[in-house]
Order: structure tokens, then C-alpha cells, then sequence
């Protein structure tokens, strides 16, 4: 074999090898891309305008965003304000307020909590966290800690 041929030879091995390579990384990486997402920071804010006085009558609740986490906003039937994670602490459901029973449900398993959060039937190991409500305006402030 002369050098020519010898010089070719590993041209061609070169190419081959990039070529093959770069197929593969041009298969892979974009699958590899969408299996393992970027990470996502949890949400900053520590206060969020969960609705207006207006939007709830006394004896109900409804379910806002609190970053990305639902939160539950209940008007009481005396009219006070509360606010928790709308996170079932069993097995993650979102609660909700049933106004037939003045209490926080879960109607995966049929958790219950009172109005302080506590964890009172049901699975639910634990209290909902409780968030802390304003008022300023028409608008209903709810904050962390
Ligand atoms: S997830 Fe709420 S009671 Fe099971």
C-alpha cells in the first residue's frame, strides 16, 4: 500500500466517523431534549391578587393561581376571608369548599378539612397550608407565610 492510498484510507475513516457521529447526535439530542425538560423554577412571587371582593358571595370559594400552584380562596358564611393551598396533603387532588358542609373537600378519597385547614376526616395526614388575606381596594391580596 503507498502512502496515497494509506492517506485516503484514513480521510475516509474520518469522514465516515464525523458523519456517523453527527447522525446520531442529530437523532438523539433532540429526543433526549423532550424526555428530560428543562427544570422549572418554583414560582418567586409570595403575593398574587387572588380575585375580587365581588367575585364571592359569603358561603363560597373558589380556586386561583398562586404561581404554579392552585390556591383555594372561601368567603365564610360570616363573610371573612380565608385562603390555603388547594393541594390535598394525601395524595395531591385539588380541595375544593363545599358550601353544603362549611368544610374543605377532597373528592378523591373524601378528605376533609375545617376552616382553619386542619385535617379533620379522611386520609389526609395533614393541616393545608394557610396563606394570609388582605384586602386593599376591591382587591383580595393572599401571601405566603
Ligand atoms: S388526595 Fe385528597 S383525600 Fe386522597
Amino acid at each position: 500500500m503507498d502512502d496515497r492510498t494509506t492517506l485516503r484510507r484514513k480521510l475516509l475513516h474520518y469522514l465516515m466517523g464525523t458523519s456517523v457521529g453527527a447522525t446520531l447526535v442529530a437523532i438523539f439530542y433532540p429526543i433526549l431534549k423532550f424526555m428530560i425538560p428543562p427544570p422549572t423554577s418554583e414560582a418567586t412571587q409570595n403575593s398574587v391578587v387572588a380575585g375580587k371582593v365581588t367575585d364571592l358571595v359569603p358561603n363560597s370559594g373558589k380556586i386561583f393561581k398562586f404561581g404554579n400552584k392552585p390556591g383555594l380562596l372561601i368567603r365564610t358564611a360570616s363573610g371573612e376571608f380565608k385562603a390555603f393551598s388547594a393541594v390535598c396533603t394525601h395524595l395531591d387532588c385539588i380541595v375544593q369548599y363545599r358550601p353544603d358542609m362549611k368544610i374543605i373537600w377532597c373528592a378523591c378519597h373524601n378528605g376533609q378539612y375545617n376552616l382553619s385547614g386542619q385535617n379533620i376526616a379522611g386520609p389526609p395526614p395533614r393541616p393545608l397550608t394557610q396563606y394570609t388575606v388582605n384586602l386593599r381596594g376591591d382587591d383580595i391580596i393572599v401571601t405566603k407565610g
